[in-house]
């Protein structure tokens, strides 16, 4: 006898985008503490004002300059550690922007729970600085990538900066190999002053690189019709 729930799976990973088998378990991440959606996700100007994401805002250099040049975008920043989140909404405060969003929380689990598929036009994440010998924790190793992927819209793209070659020689491989994304691997300008951490590398004289990665028309993973139950 035929198993038709083998054949249904077989079906759904060979129509897959990518490359990853294993994959990552969004009903098993709970939501983060006190949390709630900003109100631009609940509001009908989420289909007319483009949402970005920044993962690990650090001080909020690059959000408060980012939000201010760009009042027509609006843009969720996330960081989950407390001392540089309180540095970066007093900032936040002071400025006080309209189509800015700062949020204390781990991006993982705050993503899972808050944001729809195919919903967010652009996402950066500024120099991750992972431990060097985890690999697990570099973001393009990880299954939670194919679901960051799912939240965004077609054609929208992520952008990773990082001052270890390393590292990024590997987010352009897996980029390429394991998520079948078309991209763009740039050194970043001597002169950029986007965040605290990039200022103070390219003060050091080191390289800056930045990928930016597409994700294509049609592109589909496991997640596309997922939304989180909270
Ligand atoms: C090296 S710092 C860079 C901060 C800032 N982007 C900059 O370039 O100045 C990396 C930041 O990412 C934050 N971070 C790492 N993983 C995170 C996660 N899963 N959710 C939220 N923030 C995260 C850390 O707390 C840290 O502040």
């Amino acid at each position: 006898m035929i198993d038709e729930t083998v054949i249904f799976e077989k079906m759904n990973e060979t129509s897959l985008s990518h490359q990853q088998q294993r994959a990552f378990q969004p009903e098993k991440l709970s939501a983060p503490r006190d949390f709630s959606k900003p109100s631009i996700l609940l509001s009908k100007d989420a289909d007319s004002m483009p949402i970005i994401i920044e993962i690990g805002a650090g001080k909020g250099k690059h959000a408060l300059s980012f939000a201010a040049a760009h009042p027509n975008k609006h843009l969720i920043a996330i960081e989950r550690t407390r001392n540089k989140f309180e540095a970066f909404t007093k900032q936040a405060e002071l400025k006080n922007l309209a189509n800015l969003n700062p949020i204390h929380a781990d991006a993982i689990a705050w993503i899972v729970h808050a944001i729809a598929p195919k919903s967010i036009a652009k996402m950066y994440i500024l120099y991750p600085n992972p431990e060097q010998h985890n690999p697990n924790q570099q973001w393009l190793n990880m299954p939670f990538f194919e679901f960051l992927l799912s939240r965004l819209q077609d054609g929208g793209e992520i952008i990773l900066a990082t001052n270890i070659e390393a590292y990024m020689d590997n987010a352009e491989e897996q980029a390429k190999a394991v998520w079948q994304l078309p991209i763009l691997r740039q050194t970043v300008a001597s002169d950029s002053q986007r965040t605290h951490f990039e200022v103070k590398y390219l003060a050091r004289n080191e390289t800056c690189w930045e990928l930016t990665m597409r994700k294509p028309e049609g592109y589909h993973t496991r997640f596309d019709d997922w939304v989180a139950t909270s």
